[in-house]
């Protein structure tokens, strides 16, 4: 795939104009850019992964830091303050407006899309994508399945919006059935519908999952330029089960299998079988070794790898890449691979944003990238 024909399945998506307010560091912030990479720069603690993880609560979950809604308001502005994050999204001709926050008394993050109060978060991933790397995924092969989950499950919204809402009414309904049986009062007849729902929804799940593996090791299995060639699957029994039974039948033993663990799952509080425990196994394909064998600037090599793929997938098959948040990612790549990151994200038809403390990190980026410099949170262009 050239520049060219990467570039011409559609216009760039890009946030041409984000605006926060009362969120973290920054009281008040509005910025404008446009769909080339944005680079920003500017000591430790100045606000860049904020505005990162501003851009992250574009799309639907706790964004890149995992914050609870408390957590991200201006702390000089109270804790049960209303804070906002408001984006104008750019994509040729066609621009919408969406907006995400706290309101006042409001327990939950609301959003709003060219004005209108959506339904549910998942209403985002239909407007717009967002993917990101941070320092904290250095260790996303070495620790614990949960994060590779939300990994893969984030990968998959880029090509199917429904996912969010499927996983959320899944943990619905994991959540209510753990519940019910732990009071040790729950009526099999109800049971009987969350495990329904549990085992409808989580097999559609598991064959969205399987789906995006298939289609993430096409554009993995070359690997990136410098990146390295990567092979993804899903571990997982309901996964499994897919290889030889039909989704109906799959349901039907999902179900079965819940019903006859209600004793077992009452007293460890979860579910014994179900996607909420699968894993994502990643193999570095050159070495030929799972990637939690691998140094950490290869793991980082990896899962940037597995981004990229994933964006040019996406493009391919939706018009439009993934916005890409790359964290602090630069300080771990050699001149060689900078350069073919940044040659990746221009060819890419989305915005990517970046962040480092040095600007010579980006050098290679030239006349290509939008440079800005952050300074006790405080945005200008550089
Ligand atoms: N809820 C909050 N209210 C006010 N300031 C905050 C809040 N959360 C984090 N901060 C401040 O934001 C700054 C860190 O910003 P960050 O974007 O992580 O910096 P960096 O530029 O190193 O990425 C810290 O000074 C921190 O105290
Ligand atoms: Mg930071």
């Amino acid at each position: 795939m050239t520049d060219q024909t990467r570039r011409e399945g559609g216009a760039a998506l890009a946030v041409g104009r984000l605006t926060l307010s009362d969120f973290r560091c920054y009281s008040f912030l509005r910025m404008d850019a446009g769909p080339q990479p944005v680079v920003l720069t500017g000591p430790n603690g100045a606000g860049k992964t904020n505005i990162l993880e501003a851009l992250s609560f574009l799309a639907p979950g706790r964004g890149l830091r995992r914050a609870r809604l408390g957590e991200v308001v201006r702390r000089e502005a109270g804790a049960e303050a209303p804070w906002g994050v408001a984006a104008r999204i750019e994509r040729g001709d066609e621009t919408r407006e969406v907006g995400t926050g706290r309101e006042a008394g409001s327990e939950r993050r609301v959003v709003r899309i060219d004005g209108q109060p959506a339904r549910s978060q998942s209403a985002l991933a239909e407007v717009l994508s967002v993917l990101w790397l941070t320092p904290a995924m250095d260790r996303l092969f070495t620790e614990g399945a949960s994060g590779r989950r939300r990994f893969l499950d984030r990968l998959v919204l880029g090509f199917d919006a429904g996912h969010g809402a499927r996983a959320a009414a899944y943990d619905h309904a994991l959540r209510e059935r753990a519940r019910l049986l732990k009071e040790g009062r729950a009526e099999p007849a109800w049971l009987h519908v969350l495990e329904e729902t549990m085992a409808r929804q989580g097999v559609a799940m598991a064959a969205a999952r399987k789906e995006t593996v298939t289609r993430l090791n096409e554009a993995c299995r070359q690997g990136i330029g410098p990146f390295p060639a990567a092979e993804l699957a899903v571990a997982g029994s309901v996964e499994d089960s897919l290889a030889t039974l039909s989704a109906q039948q799959a349901e039907a033993r999902l179900q079965g299998l819940l019903a006859a663990s209600r004793r077992h799952d009452a007293e460890s509080g979860g579910a014994a079988e179900g996607p909420h425990r699968s894993d994502l196994k990643v193999r570095h394909a050159v070495k030929n070794l799972p990637a939690e064998q691998c140094s950490t600037g290869e793991q980082k090599a990896v899962l940037v790898a597995i981004v990229l793929g994933q964006a040019r997938i996406q493009a391919a098959l939706r018009g439009w890449a993934p916005i890409l948040l790359l964290d602090e990612v630069t300080a771990h790549l050699d001149q060689t691979r900078r350069a073919a990151l940044f040659d990746e994200l221009c060819a890419l038809p989305a915005q990517s944003w970046l962040t480092g403390t040095d600007q010579s990190l980006f050098a290679e980026l030239g006349q290509r990238g939008q440079f800005f410099r952050v300074h006790d949170a405080i945005v200008t262009r550089a």
